[in-house]
């Protein structure tokens, strides 16, 4: 069993280690994480990928650990923790992050990450109006965008942010005439259309934002929402994108996360926050 690099090779590997673990088959998600960022896997003797995890570095600062999957038939072997402590090893001192599943943090405790917060995922079709707060963002606003995400993050995400212009559906901005003071996007996954990430000054911002997304979506929406946020799980829950399965935010490495997290209302996807 030997750790190597993924390649967009792999891709057909990780769908298939993904669907053994029940996640189902998100193609462009997989391949938008694998272009971002460095993907680790481990190799079986008959060259058979059966764990995998990626790493996405931002700014020098943090990053994000996701797509931490083995084997169902290699379960409890500590593959898991072997991949997860080499991910560790390469991103060096940054302060990693990840949103752990309940079998997964155990694991991830072993190796040293607390948990921070805990998040639901709300699914749904969203039955409210639109706000008609927000507009279309625009190619010339991507730098107002990647500034704000940098303030609220903390790290600089241009380079994620670029290549998400491509991946969404459509991002949307609120522009009060004196710059962008809040952005929000989303992207199609297979079943539903997730929302996020949500950037705004404040929750009612924040609604304005997903609904004007979510009421343009025309499918089921997905939502990744904070525990620390009660008033949003609410809002959503009464407009038809209820609450699901729980997860646990979980840090690993020097301080709490950088940037102004009140003003951070959803993650692109819980892979990357
Ligand atoms: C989570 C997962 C990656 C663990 O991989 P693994 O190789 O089995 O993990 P390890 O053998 O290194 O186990 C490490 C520890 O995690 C915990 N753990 C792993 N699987 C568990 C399970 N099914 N139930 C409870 N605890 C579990 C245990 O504490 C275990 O240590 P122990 O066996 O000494 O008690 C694997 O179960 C998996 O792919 N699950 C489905 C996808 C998922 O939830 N991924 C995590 C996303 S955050």
């Amino acid at each position: 069993m030997v750790i190597r690099e993924l390649t967009s090779g792999d891709l057909d590997g990780c769908l298939r280690l993904a669907e053994d673990r029940g996640w189902g088959r998100e193609e462009r998600k997989w391949r938008f994480l694998l272009e971002g960022g460095e993907g680790y896997g481990i190799v079986d003797g008959a060259g058979d990928l059966v764990a995998t995890a990626i790493l996405t570095r931002y700014g020098g600062r943090t990053a994000a650990v996701s797509m931490v999957l083995v084997a169902s038939r290699l379960a409890r072997r500590g593959l898991g923790t072997r991949l997860i402590a080499h991910v560790l090893d390469r991103a060096g001192g940054l302060t990693v992050f990840l949103n752990a599943t309940a079998q997964g943090r155990p694991l991830y405790e072993k190796l040293g990450f607390r948990v921070t917060g805990g998040a639901s995922m709300h699914v749904g079709v969203f039955t409210g109006p639109p706000s008609g707060v927000s507009r279309a963002a625009r190619p010339e606003d991507l730098k107002a965008i990647a500034d704000l995400d940098a303030e609220v993050v903390g790290a600089n995400r241009s380079d994620l942010l670029r290549r998400y212009a491509g991946f969404a559906e459509e991002i949307r901005v609120i522009d009060d005439g004196r710059g962008v003071s809040g952005y929000a996007g989303m992207w199609r996954n297979v079943t539903n259309t997730v929302v996020g990430p949500v950037i705004a000054a404040g929750p009612e911002d924040a609604r304005a934002l997903i609904a004007d997304l979510a009421a343009r979506a025309g499918r089921p929406v997905r939502l990744e929402v904070e525990d620390r946020r009660p008033e949003l799980a609410a809002w959503l829950d009464g407009h038809g994108v209820t609450a699901g399965m729980r997860t646990s935010d979980m840090v690993a490495g020097s301080g709490p996360l950088p940037g102004d997290r009140s003003r951070f209302f959803a993650p692109v996807m819980s892979a990357l926050g």
